[in-house]
């Protein structure tokens, strides 16, 4: 609120009108010395900062966008913003994407992946990295669910040629609504920086390079959305430490049940995030019973048979179709990834309970691992 007030009280609710004070610059520089990366871009939100991403990378029509088949629908609508069509990958039990369903999903038109760090799970990035080093594929990392949270020493965001975070109400950190597109190559950002704001052809004074200028939209985010967001950028290490804690806690006395699996993490070390798999449907729904965890095929909306827009596949305007641009008929089916399905109906998802004190999450880990012992 005080953040806010100060904001307020100058009066400069746009960054380019605050200048130098600018709060939206300020936390964009303390997220890029917390991230280690060279480029951070605050944008109105997690959709328009991959949509930045991809147009910044010059992905477009024609191309071929792999992305799970188990995420925000927002993953897969953004290649359509920027005429490309999204091609669905299996998850593996990690609940990211399978690195040996992207090979098989490769056609001669596919330009990008864009794994994503479901729910603080970190993908495979560096099997991600390896299969687009060798068919040389941009990878665009959908960080909006992982805010802070590392992969071998790495942020979520960073590895690939940009990331795209999220900072709507449910993220790690929160301003109502915000994104940012995070990069270490200087053209990304500046072609990302140029799409995110019609405007920027009158900021010249910011471009640096020999960027061509091109016709971009309004995805700018306001100075009180910049305040928020520096000011909750102190409570995230606190938030990821508790997670982490808490998941120590939790997996401890999970794994003495002889009916549950820890499902994998692709860098247990710095796990911040819980999910248990079982091997028969039945067990998973009934643990779901349970106060503080979630069968995933049950949250429905981050399933892929329920991305309505997608299997509709129409757009505004008829002859603004990306499906039309493809070059190859593509289309989608309920049943197309089956090992999603069968995964996600076995596999729950635990609370850690972040806002609660440690020995009363210790209390839970006992009841949930004596009712599965
Ligand atoms: C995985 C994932 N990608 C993209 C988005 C889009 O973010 P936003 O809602 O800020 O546009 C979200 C948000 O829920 C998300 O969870």
């Amino acid at each position: 609120m005080a953040a806010l007030g100060r904001v307020i009280a100058r009066g400069n609710l746009s960054r380019y009108s605050a200048g130098s004070k600018s709060a939206t610059s300020r936390f964009e520089a303390r997220l890029r010395e917390r991230l280690k990366a060279k480029h951070v871009l605050t944008v109105n939100s997690g959709t328009s900062a991959l949509i930045s991403a991809l147009a910044a990378a010059g992905i477009g029509p024609g191309d071929e966008v792999l992305v799970p088949a188990y995420t925000w629908v927002a993953t897969a609508i953004a290649p359509l913003a920027v005429g490309a069509v999204p091609v669905l990958v299996d998850i593996n039990e990690s609940l990211t994407i399978d690195p040996q369903d992207i090979e098989r999903k490769i056609t001669p038109n596919t330009k990008a992946i864009i794994p994503v760090h479901m729910r603080n799970l970190v993908c495979d990035m560096d099997a991600v990295m390896a299969i687009a080093g060798r068919r040389k594929l941009i990878v665009i990392e959908d960080a909006c669910q992982a805010v802070g949270v590392s992969y071998r020493g790495q942020s979520a965001g960073t590895i690939g040629k940009a990331g795209a975070f999220s900072f709507n109400h449910h993220k790690n950190i929160n301003a109502g609504e915000g994104g940012a597109v995070i990069t270490n190559d200087d053209r990304i950002f500046t072609r990302a920086r140029m799409y995110h704001d019609v405007g920027s052809y009158i900021r010249e004074q910011e471009f640096e390079g020999n960027e061509p200028i091109f016709a971009g939209v309004n995805f700018r985010a306001s100075e009180l959305t910049g305040a928020v967001l520096l000011a909750q950028l102190s409570r995230l290490d606190p938030l990821l430490h508790r997670l982490r804690k808490r998941r120590e806690v939790m997996s401890e006395q999970l794994s003495k049940s002889k009916r549950i699996r820890i499902s994998p993490h692709n860098d247990p070390a710095n796990a911040v995030a819980l999910s248990v798999l079982f091997e028969r449907v039945q067990d998973a729904k009934a643990f779901a019973a349970h106060r503080g965890v979630e069968r995933l095929i049950d949250t429905g909306r981050h399933v892929y048979t329920n991305w309505e827009p997608i299997f509709a596949q129409r757009s505004f305007h008829p002859r603004m179709d990306p499906y039309k641009w493809a070059c190859r008929d593509i289309s989608y089916s309920a049943e197309m990834c089956r090992r999603t399905l069968d995964i996600l109906e076995r596999t729950c998802y635990i609370s850690l309970g972040p806002q609660y004190p440690l020995a009363l999450i210790g209390l839970q880990a006992r009841k949930l691992a004596a009712l599965t012992s």
